[in-house]
């Protein structure tokens, strides 16, 4: 795949999961406006994010990466986003203490609208509608006209990216990323948490750690990095009209960038070889992530990172393993070993939501808490086997106390999940279950470091 590249050769290729827009003047003149605004993040900032990812990579950092399946224009608030944000840091220091390493933040955040669907249409009240392809594309609402592709509505997924994408740097640096404050939310957490006796230890630690510090004069006042953080955006590059109109050329460097996010990825759906997504994704120099399924064998996997990452670029590239609970050590292995016996330099980051998808008795889509662990567990062990490093996680989650996903210290159970069921698409986890979630992976880290020895350190003369 050595043919030229540019942001609009993916057109040449063929393509799943993309939506029929009825009126093309429209599209067109949608995609026009788009590519006219400014971008939504610079280039500057992706290689931030490449550097970063690079570290983990090398075994340096974890990467923790999570957020709504899919954003809703009605649920575009500020008190939303500071929920979300207020967790993932939640999370983030759980993690960062764990691995005795930094934790690279990414969201599901400000741009993650688009979704894949396994079937093209759905049938409501015995009459077949085209199914809702994320409010980039057409409206959840059970009508004919409401499913109509809209071309109008990329112009607001880009409006309210940018408003999101505002309010988050202003958090991650305006003081609501303050060490103190994330660690009383999380100390919060823990007396309300049924399972408080099994976190408390771990949030002890953490207190007793920055009271060390602040005792050694390192405090939020004093250095600005305790009440400061670096937090990137990341979504699926599905809608390739919208990725197209956002792809522009980075002046310092002449390359082509994605500035819809920092970092996009490509989906278990929409990764095969020769077709679009993976054509748009290659020309950019964004960190890429994909999404490794059961069905990707290990000689494919490899012509996918060729195509994607043909200079074995450190921290270029996220393989996302999403096998469900009980097929991680059918598939992972192979996976893992090939790319190590290349020699390749990539980020292994464990997807465990979206293979543990189930009906529930009552209807719902839900997901398992337990199997939810399970996979990430499954994942750690395949990577202490294999002598490779277990990279980072990629969860569906909201700051919201939803009942979407059975079990947790709550043990919400199946006929719970009609109180608080208000995701578009994908069960999420929700508050306490994601914190919950650090916890448990904060476990498997520290087996990890165990394993790996101490650090060494070489006392300067
Ligand atoms: N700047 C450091 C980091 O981002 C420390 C830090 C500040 C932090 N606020 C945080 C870590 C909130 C986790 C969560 O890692
Ligand atoms: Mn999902």
């Amino acid at each position: 795949m050595s043919e030229r590249w540019s942001p609009s050769s993916w057109r040449d290729k063929p393509i799943e999961q993309s939506p029929v827009y009825p009126d093309h003047a429209a599209l067109g003149a949608a995609e026009a406006q788009l590519a006219s605004f400014p971008p939504l993040v610079f280039a500057g900032e992706a290689r931030k994010l490449k550097r970063q990812l690079a570290k983990v990579a090398a075994g340096e950092a974890f990467l923790l990466q999570g957020g709504d399946c899919a954003e809703a224009f009605a649920e575009h608030s500020a008190d939303n986003i500071r929920d979300f944000f207020r967790v993932l840091l939640q999370m983030a220091v759980v993690l960062t203490y764990a691995a005795a390493s930094p934790v690279v933040k990414v969201g599901r955040v400000a741009g993650q609208f688009a979704k894949p669907r396994s079937s093209p249409t759905e049938v409501i009240d015995g009459v077949e509608l085209p199914i809702y392809r994320g409010d980039i594309v057409n409206g959840t609402e059970p009508t004919p006209e409401a499913r109509i592709p809209d071309p109008r509505r990329q112009l607001e997924a880009y409006r309210q990216s940018a408003a999101t994408l505002n309010l988050l740097r202003a958090f991650a640096n305006g003081g609501y990323a303050n060490l103190d404050f994330v660690h009383q939310w999380m100390l919060g957490f823990v007396k309300e948490s049924p399972q408080s006796g099994r976190y408390r230890e771990v949030a002890d630690r953490i207190a007793e750690a920055l009271d060390f510090m602040r005792a050694c004069g390192i405090d939020p006042e004093s250095h600005p990095e305790l009440k400061t953080t670096d937090f990137f955006t990341s979504h699926e590059a599905l809608l390739l009209g919208y990725e197209q109109a956002l792809t522009r050329v980075d002046s310092t460097t002449g390359d082509w960038y994605a500035t819809s996010g920092h970092m996009i990825w490509i989906g278990d759906r929409t990764r095969q070889l020769d077709h679009a997504h993976v054509e748009y994704a290659r020309g950019v120099k964004n960190p890429v992530g994909l999404k490794c399924g059961p069905s990707l064998k290990p000689d494919d996997l490899m012509r996918l990172i060729e195509t994607l990452d043909p200079d074995n670029e450190p921290g270029r590239l996220t393989l996302i393993a999403r096998f469900g609970a009980d097929k991680v050590f059918d598939h992972l292995p192979a996976l893992v070993r090939a790319v190590k016996a290349e020699g390749r330099s990539v980020v292994w980051s464990c997807d465990p939501m979206h293979g543990n998808t189930i009906k529930s008795a009552s209807g719902y889509k839900t997901r398992p808490f337990e199997r939810i662990l399970q996979e990430a567990r499954a994942f750690f062990e395949v990577h202490r086997a294999e002598g490779t490093y277990a990279g980072g996680i990629h969860v569906e989650m909201t700051g919201k106390n939803v009942t979407e996903c059975t079990g947790g210290a709550r043990a919400i159970s199946d006929s719970d999940l009609h109180d608080r069921y208000h995701t578009h698409c994908d069960p999420r986890l929700n508050a306490e279950q994601a914190i919950e979630l650090a916890f448990l992976v904060a476990e498997e880290l520290k087996k990890e470091r165990l394993a790996r020895g101490p650090r060494q350190v070489i006392a300067a003369e």
